[in-house]
């Protein structure tokens, strides 16, 4: 595999190279088919979870994949409510207390952008961190699986694509991963629905133009009228947590999303062979009279996160290995 740029750490979805995805992906099908091969690879490592925002899937299938690899796992949940971050403590300073017991790596979900890079600064080379989600920064292990749930489907990423992504474009940080990384394929063209108020960031707007992608950007509710246009249609949630904490202010920005609804009739106006996709949780916006339509595949899209994730491990664990033994 071709190291990282900026390794060992995984800050940002750039950062992967297609050479890189192929390599997760066949490491991701081998632990799948046969996991007790992999057994061994993170034996006597110590990873450490560390979050301060709530999490189900990217918390439960880190630990079960770092399990899976025989590592020792140590998880610090709810960290904004019960840990010394209460008291006023820094993320950086979490990192380097987490070191003193011995953890080697470190994967942290943290409510503002850009704080798990500071972290890696932290840690340094010698212990990897990764991005869990930074606030409404990026999710860069959500992109990988959601490129290997489209990989999965379609055999391969140099080909003509339609992406729908549609919700919350503004503030989820999933959707920002999965264009940077998507953009590294010059077939896959975008679909951005949302209300006029969550458009698409200016920055991965402008990543798009200046990589001449193709991308079109819808702010009225005819998802009905272009339904049968993607081959993914990739729905996200209002991210109302970082929206003003004033109930009236958070049903406004709810009511917005109430035409961009993903129903049983939309998905049934999509292409035979198209998907849809959502990193969950789900709120009102996508049915769930979905859950029976053959394109959904936001169930298998969580199960391919467990294989993914201990794929991006191992693989960093084996970069790391061969470098300890070429500087040998
Ligand atoms: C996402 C997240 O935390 O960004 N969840 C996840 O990790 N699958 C999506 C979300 O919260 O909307």
């Amino acid at each position: 595999m071709r190291p990282f740029k900026d390794f060992p750490h995984v800050l940002e979805s750039q950062q992967f190279e297609p050479e890189h995805l192929t390599s997760l992906f066949e490491v991701a099908e081998a632990i799948r088919s046969a996991p007790h091969r992999f057994q061994g690879v993170l034996v006597g490592r110590k990873v450490a979870l560390l979050f301060s925002q709530p999490s189900s899937r990217t918390r439960g299938s880190f630990q079960l994949a770092a399990e899976l690899l025989g590592a020792s796992v140590h998880v610090q949940e709810h960290m904004a409510a019960y840990s010394s971050v209460v008291k006023g403590e820094s993320l950086e300073d979490t990192i380097r207390t987490f070191m003193q017991y011995g953890m080697q790596y470190f994967i942290v979900r943290w409510d503002t952008e850009g704080s798990v890079a500071k972290a890696a600064e932290v840690a340094g080379l010698d212990h990897p961190v990764i991005n869990a989600g930074d606030g409404p920064g990026q999710h860069p292990t959500q992109a990988l699986l959601d490129v290997y749930t489209v990989w999965k489907e379609f055999k391969s990423l140099d080909r003509p694509l339609v992406v729908g992504i549609i919700g919350d474009l503004e503030n989820s940080r999933t959707v920002h991963s999965l264009v940077y990384l998507l953009s590294k394929f010059e077939g896959v063209g975008y679909f951005f629905i949302s209300p006029p108020e969550t458009r698409m960031k200016p920055g991965i707007i402008d990543h798009l133009k200046e990589h001449n992608r193709h991308f079109v950007e819808v702010t009225t509710p005819r998802l009905l009228d272009i339904a049968d246009a993607f081959d993914v249609l990739y729905v996200t949630r209002p991210q109302k947590e970082y929206q003003a904490n004033d109930p009236q202010a958070q049903q406004c920005f709810l009511e917005q999303f109430k035409q961009y609804i993903v129903d049983a009739e939309i998905a049934e106006a999509m292409k035979e062979t198209a998907i849809i996709m959502h990193p969950f949780p789900r709120n009102f916006e996508l049915a769930e009279d979905v859950d029976q339509n053959p394109r959904a595949r936001y169930f298998q899209q969580i199960q391919n996160g467990l294989w993914l994730r201990a794929a991006l491990l191992d693989r960093i664990e084996d970069t790391r290995m061969s470098e300890l033994a070429i500087a040998r």
